[in-house]
């Protein structure tokens, strides 16, 4: 039935009172009614729209979550590029002075000539994202991706209540609206800690829950996740009369109902703008959301568009980032912990303190060959550093804080070489960093390590497969090995009968996560083994060159070393793997209860800049993730391997690089930092902008 023009006249109304409070709510922070109001009105457009199909239009508040969850992301191709900001290396103020004498050289500026005007802004830690309006209604929003092409992520984004689903007042055919999902601290520690409780996925920073909630398939998952955004920017723009500068723009952006930090400024020269970046690092801590620094940008869009571009980074804007943070505390005793691998690892317990935004009481000691270096005694006080979203680490001792002469601490014997999980021995090999458990399977951790590995997103991928729930099925003895997880009468009855604190529905999703993982690739076959030394590239090598499992199973060595970049120490764990008896079992159970094609799809790589081409990561890159990378490089031809030697062709070096920078350096292989890289693949040495008014912002 068509709608009366009565029912469409309060449709209309209560669609404007809705965004009106939502408006307040989610992006003033002001809250105009009580909730029980809210929901009323809420609930009044949901019974017309029910009883009025015709009313519904996608912009309706009532329309934030729907639709079914997708196969996969479609991509999205950017109208205009989705570039990256140089960093300044100088984290101390005088970074903030060498970008303005950069751009004042660039223009051809003397030391008479006025200062120039910047907008200074927060540099978020979250991920980059692009929200198309057409005549102010959110029609689509993508990942940055390559910065050419993202994914859709439309419908997980109309979820999040910050991002309007209509902008307010004129606004024009096109706007692309750029700037950052993030997810704010506390909601973050609120989110872990029910992911936790539920046995599902924890993650180890903001960044990484956002990223992982906007890119789920199902955006009623997404609608669950507490996702925060702020504007910094513009994509394609069409029919708009601009503003001259960009600061303009964020007002503007602001004016249209869009979340903008509060903490921006329009700084005159290159004092103010190191002024900006002491007091923001004053206020880092009590900020309610991670950043990395701040982001200086000349807030003239004719000076913008006369600076341009360089190799897909405007000369206009960077990035100033704060030094990583260190702080002192007690090392209060040293952990043992037992990985997939039987890699018995120290780690130190410490006295809780808070650095970089977080509360650290455990850091990473690495193996014993570290804590001998750096001589590190149980009681000392130690430095403690957390450079942005890497694992808090250990730096060293106080020395001149050391009270007497405690003893150096001996990994094995403080376990009496024993493994604390499961008794086995543990050894450590002559020239090995690493001590290992020897009971394998047998032993709870690795198990427990195994299959978590084995349903990992990028082996067989098992949905809401959850650290408390592999506990909870292998100490209560219902699955000992990966190939357990496929017996439906084991583990559908336990699962079904309801594990501790897991509801029927995810109890009944997991089931059929179980199942859906049936479906999958030799590859992932291959790496979610879990062989030592057997990474993602290596298990697709080995998919693509043996082509079906038996001729897998039955290599030799001279066969495992015909594999492109397969050596001795690889073909070694891969034959020490497949000679225990245990292992094959569970190898010939899966293979009865996977699927995947008959042959692996021979990979006809283009031909790309790095074709051939051998590259090894190391560090923390500043604004692409390891994957990302890695990414990149496949899609132009090369190939990321894990150990520097005479045949790696680069080493891409970011923050906080060690040893492989080391042997690169000894060995004379080219060494690339994040810029180099994106040089290297897209050697388009200068994208000059237009000047027709739709390069701005990004
Ligand atoms: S402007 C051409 N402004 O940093 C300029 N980016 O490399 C494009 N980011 O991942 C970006 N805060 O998502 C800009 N205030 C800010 C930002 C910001 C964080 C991120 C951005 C991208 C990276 C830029």
């Amino acid at each position: 039935m068509t709608a009366p023009a009565d029912a469409r006249a309060r449709a209309a109304a209560l669609r404007e009172e809705l965004e009106r409070h939502e408006y307040a709510y989610y992006v003033l922070d002001a809250p105009t009614v009580p909730d029980a109001e809210y929901d009323r009105l809420f609930q009044a457009l949901q019974a017309l729209e029910d009883e009025f199909p015709d009313l519904i239009s996608a912009d309706s508040p009532t329309r934030r979550v729907g639709g079914q969850p997708a196969a996969e992301l479609a991509s999205v191709a950017h109208v205009v590029p989705m570039l990256s900001i140089r960093t300044e290396t100088d984290t101390t103020e005088q970074g903030a002075l060498t970008f303005d004498a950069r751009v004042r050289r660039a223009l051809g500026l003397d030391e008479a000539a006025a200062p120039i005007t910047y907008a200074a802004e927060l540099k978020f830690d979250g991920l980059a994202i692009s929200l198309r309006y057409e005549y102010g209604t959110l029609v689509q929003a993508a990942t940055r991706g390559d910065g050419s092409t993202g994914e859709d992520v439309t419908a997980n984004v109309r979820t999040v209540r910050q991002i309007p689903l209509r902008l307010k007042g004129e606004a024009p055919p096109v706007l692309e609206v750029r700037g950052e999902i993030y997810m704010r601290r506390d909601e973050f520690e609120r989110f872990n800690a029910a992911q936790e409780a539920a046995g599902q996925k924890i993650f180890v920073n903001p960044r990484n829950a956002a990223a992982g909630s906007l890119r789920q398939l199902d955006p009623s998952v997404t609608a669950r996740r507490p996702l925060s955004f702020f504007a910094y920017g513009l994509g394609d723009v069409q029919g708009w009369a601009m503003p001259d500068s960009h600061s303009g723009i964020l007002d503007a952006l602001e004016a249209f109902g869009l979340p903008l930090c509060a903490h921006r400024c329009r700084a005159e020269g290159p004092l103010a703008l190191a002024r900006f970046h002491t007091e923001m690092a004053a206020l880092r801590a009590t900020l309610p959301f991670d950043i990395d620094g701040v982001v200086y940008k000349v807030d003239s869009l004719e000076l913008q568009r006369e600076l341009g571009f360089v190799s897909r980074e405007p000369r206009w804007a960077v990035a100033h980032k704060y030094p990583a943070q260190e702080v002192a505390t007690r090392l209060l005793g040293i952990d043992v912990q037992v990985g997939r691998t039987g890699a018995v690892t120290p780690v130190a317990r410490l006295e809780p303190v808070f650095v970089g935004g977080v509360t650290v009481t455990n850091a990473t000691l690495h193996n014993q060959g570290e804590i001998d270096r750096k001589d590190v005694r149980i009681g000392d006080w130690v430095v403690v550093r957390r450079a942005g979203d890497v694992i808090p680490e250990v730096v060293g001792p106080i020395l001149e804080r050391r009270e007497g002469e405690p003893a150096r601490f001996d990994l094995l014997e403080s376990i009496g070489h024993q493994c604390p999980e499961c008794g086995s021995h543990v050894t450590r090999g002559e020239d090995e960093a690493v001590a290992r458990c020897t009971g394998g399977l047998f032993c709870p951790a690795q198990c427990k390590q195994a299959i978590l590995h084995f349903a990992s997103r990028r082996a067989v991928e098992i949905d809401g497969l959850g650290e408390q729930i592999v506990n909870q099925l292998v100490s209560g003895g219902v699955v000992r090995n990966p190939a357990d997880l496929y017996d439906r009468e084991r583990v559908n009855e336990t699962l079904l009968a309801g594990l501790e604190r897991m509801g029927e529905k995810s109890a009944t999703n997991l089931v059929e996560a179980i199942d859906k993982s049936r479906d999958t690739s030799l590859a992932r076959f291959i790496f979610g083994l879990g062989i030592r030394n057997v990474g993602e590239t290596t298990a697709k090598d080995l998919a693509r060159h043996f082509g079906r499992l038996p001729n897998f199973l039955a290599a030799d060595e001279a066969a495992l070393m015909a594999v492109p970049d397969v050596g001795p120490v690889v073909a070694r764990s891969i034959l020490d793997f497949l000679a225990e008896a245990h292992n094959r079992e569970v190898i010939a159970a899966l293979e009865q209860a996977l699927r995947w094609p008959e042959t692996e799809p021979a990979a006809t790589p283009e031909p790309g800049v790095l074709t051939g081409k051998k590259l090894v990561l190391t560090g923390t890159l500043p604004t692409l993730s390891r994957d990302e990378a890695t990414a990149m490089i496949e899609a132009a031809g090369g190939k990321v391997v894990g150990s520097v030697s005479k045949k790696t062709d680069y080493v891409v070096a970011g923050e906080d690089a060690g040893s492989k920078l080391e042997k690169a350096q000894q060995l004379g292989v080219s060494i690339l930092d994040e810029d180099g890289l994106r040089r290297l693949l897209l050697p388009v040495t200068a994208v000059v902008p237009d000047g027709q008014g739709t390069l701005f912002g990004e």
